[in-house]
Order: structure tokens, then sequence, then C-alpha cells
């Protein structure tokens, strides 16, 4: 079923939620967070779902967080930026919002926005450089507008992973039937579901690490999940491990050695974080399988058999002691299946939206003229609007060469940023083979070597004796026929 995510907007803070020990199950309302302007979410959403924020636009957030496959991508493994392969399971980014801090499977990063920056920037997720990205977005008139529109700038970096963050803190799901119950809808959950929850907060001492409304304690535990074949069936994941860990500044012996993920250890060398992994939340599963850093287990059920029997022999020697066989009946593993199973809701899904195009930009964009005077006048000090040198009233002409006239180029120095923002550069006449200029209603021929009003003349009317009217048209500035200069512009009569 599709939930509209505008009605579930939220603000840009996070709210401090993080549980604590002591914290009983609790559930989630969407009103824990504050709303975010809905035109935040929907920037950051187009931005999630564009490929140019990769190196080669190919590569979206929402191609390893797809909302089709719980807003991961479905596969033990992630994919990665073309040429590398993950090496670690897409993560969900449903309920991001309600975090504190802590993402990723080894809570290397503090803030969505740090997140989005990181995966932009890393050479195995987005691969792009800042400046890149940037300059792509200024290229798309729609997202120039809006960038200015709400953030009072063109797109920058910073307000790209503010953008996102704040599309992502929206993707929230609250209805699951465990949260419907802890709203006080007591026939909410099955009876099944209700056994599975004292398992869960008794027997099988699960909610010693998911608790809280999240549930999850956001720490790291070594549980002992086995490691990922996947891995080390992938010459390619295996290349892109050993980059990030030697990136992470791993001692060769060190990375060359591991035989599976270090976890929480790559983010604090500290030998007691080997193996270490943030403790995941738990709602949405029904559609994230498969589950764990490396998407070893399919199905719920392979999860808690797993837990039942204790975890898998440690391979660090930092193995939580949380982790010990449980001993649970086939009925009672069924009833903390069903449980599990509760804390989804429905599914969310959302149109995939439509991508503003390229746009053509007029120069210059900054209103300032590029010469060589220009430059070594300073150009701190040239004035953003040239001063007017004639009038349109006066008959005079718009263009006047610069003094001292370079032998080529265009030098021009408009009258008004209204006659500045009509200048098209580009326009190519065929039949002349000549650069023509619009400016407002006017438009002119800029001279090239060996030009003369008569062979102007030729070329535009086809009639060379048709040279006195172009001279009228530019009086102004030419007193003879000989001042024709390279590099200036001739007023186009109609
Ligand atoms: C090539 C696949 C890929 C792309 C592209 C990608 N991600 Fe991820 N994402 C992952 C993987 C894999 C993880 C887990 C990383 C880890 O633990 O080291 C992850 C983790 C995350 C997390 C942390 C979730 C948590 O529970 O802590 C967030 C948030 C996230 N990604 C958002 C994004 C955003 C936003 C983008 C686009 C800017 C993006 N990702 C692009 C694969 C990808
Ligand atoms: C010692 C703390 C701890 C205890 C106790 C614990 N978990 Fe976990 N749980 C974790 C950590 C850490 C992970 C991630 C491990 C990894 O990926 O290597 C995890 C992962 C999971 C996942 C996979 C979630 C996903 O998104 O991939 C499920 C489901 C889960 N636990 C359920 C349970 C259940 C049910 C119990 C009780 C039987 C339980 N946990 C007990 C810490 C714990």
């Amino acid at each position: 079923m599709f939930i509209r995510l505008s009605s579930f907007a939220f603000a840009l803070t996070t709210v401090a939620m993080a549980a604590n020990a002591a914290d009983p199950l609790q559930g989630l309302k969407a009103s824990d967070i504050p709303q975010a302007d809905p035109a935040i979410v929907e920037l950051g959403k187009m931005l999630f779902f564009d490929p140019r924020l990769s190196g080669d636009a190919s590569t979206a957030c929402s191609d390893c967080h797809d909302p089709k496959f719980g807003w991961g991508d479905g596969s033990e493994l992630a994919r990665g930026y073309p040429g590398t392969m993950h090496w670690r399971n897409s993560q969900t980014l449903v309920n991001m919002g309600f975090m504190t801090g802590g993402f990723h499977w080894d809570s290397g990063l503090a803030s969505l926005s740090d997140q989005v920056h990181d995966a932009m920037g890393a050479g195995f997720v987005a691969n792009i450089d800042t400046v890149l990205g940037e300059e792509r977005l200024r290229q798309i008139p729609e997202y120039e507008q809006q960038f200015k529109a709400i953030w009072g700038e063109g797109p920058t970096q910073a307000k790209i992973a503010e953008s996102i963050a704040a599309f992502e803190r929206s993707i929230v799901s609250v209805d699951s039937p465990f949260d419907l119950y802890m709203a006080g809808k007591t026939n909410a959950m099955s009876t099944s579901a209700l056994r599975g929850m004292d398992l869960f907060n008794g027997k099988a001492n699960c909610s010693s690490c998911h608790h809280g409304s999240t549930l999850t304690d956001q720490d790291f535990h070594n549980t002992s999940v086995p490691p990922s074949i996947g891995l080390f069936e992938d010459p390619l994941r295996q290349v892109t491990f050993r980059y990030l860990m030697r990136v992470k500044g791993l001692a060769p012996e060190v990375y060359q050695g591991l035989d599976r993920d270090p976890g929480r250890y790559l983010a604090t060398q500290d030998p007691d974080d080997l193996g270490q992994f943030r403790t995941p939340p738990l709602r949405y599963l029904k559609y994230t399988a498969p589950y764990m850093h490396n998407g070893v287990f399919y199905t719920l059920d392979e999860v808690v058999e797993f837990y039942n029997i204790g975890g898998t022999p440690d391979a660090f020697g930092t193995k939580s002691p949380l982790i010990k066989p449980l001993g649970l009946s086939r009925a009672e593993k069924g009833d903390l299946v069903a449980f599990l199973e509760s804390m989804s809701g429905s599914e969310i899904l959302v149109s995939v939206p439509e991508l503003p195009k390229y746009g053509l930009q007029d120069f210059p964009k900054s209103g300032v003229k590029i010469t060589a005077a220009s430059l070594k006048a300073g150009l701190a000090s040239a004035p953003k609007t040239p001063a007017a040198t004639g009038t349109a009233a006066s008959g005079g002409l718009l263009l006047k060469p610069v003094d001292p006239a370079p032998a080529n180029g265009l030098i021009m120095t408009p009258r008004d940023a209204a006659i500045e923002s009509s200048f098209k550069p580009n326009t190519f006449n065929e039949l002349t083979d000549r650069k023509m200029v619009t400016l407002g209603e006017d438009t002119f021929v800029l001279v090239k070597k060996g030009d003369t009003l008569g062979s102007l003349a030729k070329a535009l009317y086809g009639d060379e004796r048709q040279f006195r009217k172009l001279f009228a048209a530019n009086r102004d500035h030419l007193k003879r026929s000989s001042d024709l200069k390279v590099g200036t512009l001739l007023r186009i009569p109609e």
C-alpha cells in the first residue's frame, strides 16, 4: 500500500530519544519528530533519486536504498560504484529520523548529513567530487531555482546533504501492530506475538540490547554472526574491503589477515571493538531481508535459531556474554518470530520523481566580463553592471569597444542589467558565417579581419551598396567607414 510521504514530513533536527539499558519497549509516534518544510523534503527526494550525484551519473542513493526492497537493496551485500562492489549489507532508511546518531553498521557517522557527505564522497558508493556535484546541480535550472527559493543560495554540498537528510527523516513507519498496541489498541497484536513479546523481554533476553522506542540501544556488540561467503567469492568485494581498511589506516598485517568484517574496529581501531556492530532497530523487518551486516540470514526464523543456539564460535574473542543458548521450544521460536513480524507496518512506497533536466546558461553569470583589462583592474573592483556608454533614446550604439581595444575578441559594455540578461552570445549566422549578437531588440554582427562595410553589406543583404544603411545605423561610433575595427560589434538595421 502507498503512504504519502509528505504527510510525514519532518524537521531537520533529530530528537534525543536514545534508549538506555533501563528503557522498556515503547511505541513510536510520527509526532516525535517535528515537521520539516515539505518543499525541502520534496527537493531532498529528487536528489535522493538523482544519479547525477554520482561520479559517472550512474548511481543514485535509491539504487542501494530502493523503496521496493525495504529501502535497502534486497541483496546480501550491496552493489558498489561501477568498478567496485560493497562488502556490507545495505541498510534500510526507514525511521532514521528517530536515531540520534551512530549511522552505519559500525556506527562510524554522527548525523544523517555527515552520512550523505560520506556516501557521496566514498569511492565505492557515489564517488563524486563535491565541486563537480554542485556544478552539475547549478546547470539544472529547476534545482538552481529550488535551492535559491528554499535555502537562499544556489546548490551547495551542505544544503544538498541537509535536503537529502530531511527527506530521509520523512520515511517513517509507525503503524505496525506493535506500535498500535503500544498506543493502546489492545487487539492490534496476535496472542502469539504477545507471547513472543514476553519472551523478547524475558527468557530470550533480546531486550537487553533491542529496547526503547527504536528497539536499539545504539550500542555495539559482537553477536558472532558468521562471515559472509559472498565477500570471498567476488574479487571486487575483496578489493573494496581491503581498500577501505587501508584508507582507515589498518596495518598491512591486520587488514591482510582479516577473513571477516572487523566491524566497529574500523572506526575506532580499539581491539576490544573487533566484530562489534551497532544494534539495528527492528522495525520494518518484513521488507528488509536478508538480515545482519552481511546479509547472511534470509528469514527471521534463521535469525531466531541463530540466537537460540547461542550464536557461533567467536573469531575475535570479543563475543557478548549476553549471547548464549536460550533453550527455546519450537512454539516459543514461532512466537518470537510472530513478535518480530508484528513490528512491521504497511510498506512505504513512493513514486520515482521526474528529474529536472540540464539547461544552458547565459554568460557571463556573474555579470563581470573577463578581459585582460578587467582582471588587471582587479575583479573585486569591477562593477557588476558596467556603466552605460550610450542610450537608446539618443540612438546611440549599445556597445562600444573598451579602451584599449584588443585585436580580437568581443568587448562590450552593456547598458544595463536588463540588456545583460538578454545577451545571447552564441547565435551564429550560417549564411554570413559570422557571429551574431542579440541585445534587447537589436542585432549586431561581430567584425572580423578583412571586413569592410561593403563586404558586410554584401554578406548581410547580398548587395554591397547597402553599406550606407550599415554606416547610418552606426554613425555614433563610425565617423568614416574605415573606422571599422576587428572585434567590435556593428548594429544591423532591420
Ligand atoms: C552503492 C550502494 C549505496 C549507495 C549508492 C548509497 N548507499 Fe547508503 N548504505 C549502503 C550500505 C552498504 C550501507 C551500510 C554501510 C556500512 O555499514 O558501512 C549504507 C548505509 C546508509 C545509512 C545508514 C543507515 C543506518 O541504519 O545507520 C544511511 C542513512 C544511508 N546509507 C543513506 C544513503 C544516502 C542518503 C545515499 C545517497 C547520497 C546513499 N546511502 C547511497 C549502500 C549504499
Ligand atoms: C548483545 C546484544 C544483542 C542481543 C542480546 C540481541 N541482539 Fe539482535 N542484534 C544485535 C546486533 C549487534 C545485531 C547486528 C549484528 C550483525 O549484523 O553482525 C543484531 C541483529 C539483529 C537482527 C537483524 C536486524 C537487521 O536489520 O538485519 C534481528 C532480527 C535481531 N537482532 C533480533 C534479535 C532477537 C530476536 C534477539 C533475542 C533472541 C536479539 N536480537 C538479541 C544485538 C543483540
